[in-house]
């Protein structure tokens, strides 16, 4: 395809538009969720990506204009835990100036964000979502791996709000006989209150999380015992290829969402393009491997070069985990995938 062609837009092999870019800033967190990064394999002296490893500010500002000519308008900043990367509110005045990218968020465990919030929003951030499992401290502190930072994540979330970084998402991943018992009580807290709870199933991402089938509580049962008590009725979604289903409450209480790619997979509207901290391009959460974007870069490459590298690989895009899950041999499961704290979900 030639360069004017592909300014145009790229579409993968199964006509999936490249339109969003999920950008992860460093694979370092002060928490070791279990189902993300186990404190056992995670331990003081993991070798974490050196700091020449990771892809410069500048160089994430490049790519996501680079990016952004071959169509991305929405972009989310990620980690591992992002607010641990130094200058952060200067990577988001830098993709604030890029032109065609109108939404731009950060996913973050809320632990600093009281410190930052208004850093963020000064930047340019619009909204920010937080990562938040359960309101019983205990089982938060089993699941997070880490104790003491329950009430930072609730002071985190009280500083976005204060200053306007909204609308703020609560994701809440559910892990049966962990954390499903305390699924209403998220609900109660933040109804009424604008913020969004999503539920989303647990998924075997990576390879040290021990995923099994049975541990997924399905979407459809928690919003079933929702509805038992405050009924729902389902919204269209806000743009193509959205990954929560949506309701709001028939009372007028606000929204609530759903992702459930296990047992609802949504690859077939899958626009999402993942950069690694090192640089990789990757077209799937679960994916081997990636591309190296970094490489070349350093090498000289023209924006030109980088332009064709990348709709290169979009262009020839097949992934459908999801919705294969179910399918794949005992010996795919065990291909390595990529870690959730190198893409950022
Ligand atoms: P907005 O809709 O823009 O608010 O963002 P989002 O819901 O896409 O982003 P967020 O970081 O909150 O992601 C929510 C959850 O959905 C995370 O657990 C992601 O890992 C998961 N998720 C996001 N994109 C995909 C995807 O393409 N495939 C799968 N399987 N899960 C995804
Ligand atoms: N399954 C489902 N969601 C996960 N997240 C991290 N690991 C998993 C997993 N194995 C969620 C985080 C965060 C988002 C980016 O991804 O809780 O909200
Ligand atoms: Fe950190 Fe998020 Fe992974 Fe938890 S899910 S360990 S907060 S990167
Ligand atoms: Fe997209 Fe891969 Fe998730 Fe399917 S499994 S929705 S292709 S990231």
């Amino acid at each position: 395809m030639s360069l004017p062609a592909l300014r145009a837009g790229v579409c993968d092999v199964l006509g999936r538009r490249l339109h969003d870019l999920r950008i992860s800033v460093i694979d370092m967190c002060n928490l070791r969720c279990t189902y993300c990064m186990p404190a056992g394999a995670y331990h003081e002296r993991f070798a974490f990506l050196k700091e020449e490893e990771r892809l410069t500010l500048e160089e994430i500002a490049r790519l996501t204009r680079l990016f952004a000519t071959l169509g991305v308008s929405k972009a989310r900043i990620t980690g591992g835990e992002p607010l641990l990367r130094k200058d952060l509110p200067r990577l988001i005045a830098m993709l604030r100036e890029i032109d065609g990218v109108g939404d731009l968020a950060l996913t973050t465990n809320g632990v600093l964000l009281a410190q930052h919030a208004e850093a963020l929003k000064e930047a340019g951030l619009e909204r920010v979502t937080v990562s938040l499992d359960t309101l019983d401290e205990r089982v938060f502190d089993a699941m997070s791996g880490r104790s003491g930072r329950y009430s930072a994540v609730l002071e985190g979330i009280a500083a976005a709000e204060a200053v306007g970084l909204a609308p703020i998402k609560i994701n809440a991943v559910v892990e049966r006989g962990i954390n499903d018992h305390t699924v209403m009580d998220l609900v109660e807290r933040f109804r009424g209150t604008g913020h969004v709870v999503r539920f989303i199933e647990f998924m075997d991402v990576g390879n040290c999380n021990h995923w099994g089938r049975e541990q997924v509580v399905a979407s459809r049962e928690i919003l079933e015992m929702i509805q038992e008590r405050y009924p729902l009725r389902a919204l269209e979604e806000n743009y193509h290829g959205e990954v929560a289903s949506r309701y709001e409450f028939c009372d007028g209480a606000g929204e609530i969402g759903f992702i459930s790619s296990v047992t609802e997979p949504f690859c077939g509207s899958c626009t999402r393009a993942r950069l690694s901290t090192d640089g990789r391009l990757l077209t799937c959460l679960f994916a081997g491997s990636g591309i190296d974007l970094r490489g070349p870069m350093r090498d000289g490459a023209t924006d030109d070069d980088l332009l064709g590298l990348i709709a290169g690989v979009w262009g020839n895009r097949t992934d459908r985990y999801s919705e294969l899950r179910a399918t794949l041999a005992p010996s795919d499961g065990s291909k390595r995938k990529i870690e959730m704290y190198q893409i950022g979900g």
